[in-house]
């Protein structure tokens, strides 16, 4: 959660062509080119380099700007909510089509099923952003260059990076943005930056863009960049990726959830030990497939727990998820701050002896209170709330697998 020494990326990197030295002279075919610093935290974080054929200021057409609504559903009690997302309809492409399913002032989390490609461009200008996609395969064509991805890839892609979606097949998103940078954690690395033995990915996990294209056309191209709460169009002559060369710590890369390495400990490991991004004021985890405690006398599901100035959401991906209630996948569930959680009646008993789990699950805890949208109040089952009121054993049905949802509660 600190934003601390420069870590938001993970190492340097360079595509393309770059002259020896910063802030020289350098020309394509005799022109001198616009060398663009892109860079975190005034002049202090981290930051990229790029040259262009084009200013990055030349605009033709100053279009629309349309403000973000949200449409807030404030539900008449506060209880732990369950959504199924699983039957969303697609809409929209893979920036029109994001529907907003809970925020606060640090993190918005939508899902998203586009149905259409995108025709614009798109630069997110105030604000970081992590795409878990949960089904499809593609290409984020990026300024940086192409960057594919696959089914349990997290698209990290920061502030300021112009890319557009190029979908091969139907695709299903949960995408967070955060106004604050969103980063690798700060324990995970060492001072220099590198991944620690103990941090649960590596830098071989960690995947940039892979393929530099520059488009030298000059056709008329629409832009929309995320400013001030809003998005404002943009047309431009010239192609947004029209970049020679960059080099530096600030791009979009990929991280797939089957490459992080879950933490098992003798009894019950805490949901920290799950964390893959850091962001202000929240975090993201990944619940991989994995060892349950071993200690003959370990509870191997979660005790309960109040998360007194938590609030945990939870994106249930891959699995089996029948010995919770109701839970499938793309199930959401909210256990909201200052209320304990934990697993419902007789689960505990029924954990004991269970060696493994095989589900996958995205989770995000935030620090402040997430609001809900109506698009959360269509999907709510309001039964949820009342699932641990039963006696022990009542109507759960359990499978081989009876850490099941709980283990990562
Ligand atoms: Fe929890």
């Amino acid at each position: 959660m600190t934003r601390g020494y420069p870590s938001a990326m993970p190492t340097y990197q360079r595509r393309g062509d770059v002259p020896r030295k910063r802030h020289i002279q350098f020309r394509d075919n005799g022109t001198l080119l616009t060398e663009e610093v892109m860079g975190l935290e005034g002049f202090s974080g981290n930051e990229s380099i790029l040259y262009h054929l084009i200013s990055p200021c030349r605009v033709k057409e100053l279009g629309n700007f349309e403000p973000i609504k949200r449409e807030e559903w404030v539900p008449d009690a506060h209880a732990h909510r369950h959504m199924k997302t699983i039957g969303l309809q697609p809409e929209g492409d893979a920036l029109s089509g994001r529907r907003l399913l809970m925020w606060n002032q640090d993190v918005e989390i939508s899902l998203c099923r586009p149905a259409e490609p995108m025709e614009s461009y798109f630069r997110n200008g105030e604000g970081d952003e992590v795409v878990f996609v949960h089904e499809g395969t593609g290409t984020l064509e990026t300024i940086f260059g192409d960057l594919p991805y696959r089914e349990g890839d997290y698209i990290v892609i920061p502030r300021g990076t112009t890319y557009r979606f190029v979908a091969e097949g139907p695709q299903r998103y949960v995408v967070f943005e955060s106004e604050g940078l969103i980063e690798i954690p700060r324990r995970y690395r060492n001072q220099y930056g590198q991944l620690l033995e103990h941090a649960p990915y590596y830098h071989r996990d960690i995947h940039p863009p892979n393929e530099l294209k520059t488009h030298r056309d000059r056709g008329d191209h629409e832009l929309k960049v995320r400013v001030r709460d809003g998005y404002q169009t943009y047309v431009i002559d010239y192609h947004p990726f029209d970049v020679v060369g960059w080099d530096g710590y600030v791009y979009p890369w990929t991280f797939n959830i089957n490459d992080f390495e879950p933490i098992t400990g003798r009894i019950h490991m805490p949901p920290p030990s799950h964390q893959t991004f850091a962001g202000r004021n929240f975090v993201i985890c990944s619940f991989c497939p994995r060892k349950l405690d071993f200690d003959p006398m370990a509870v191997p599901i979660p005790y309960h727990h109040s998360n007194l100035n938590s609030e945990e959401m939870i994106y249930y991906v891959d699995g089996q998820f029948s010995s919770r209630k109701g839970i499938e996948i793309g199930s959401v569930t909210l256990h909201p701050s200052g209320i304990p959680h934990g697993p419902q009646p007789g689960l505990a008993e029924k954990s004991l002896g269970a060696t493994e789990t095989h589900e996958f699950a995205v989770m995000c805890d935030t620090f402040h209170p997430l609001k809900l949208t109506k698009l959360a109040k269509e999907l709510d089952e309001p039964d949820y709330a009342y699932s641990w009121y039963e006696e022990r054993g009542e109507s759960h049905t359990y499978d081989q697998d009876p850490a099941g949802a709980t283990s990562h509660l």
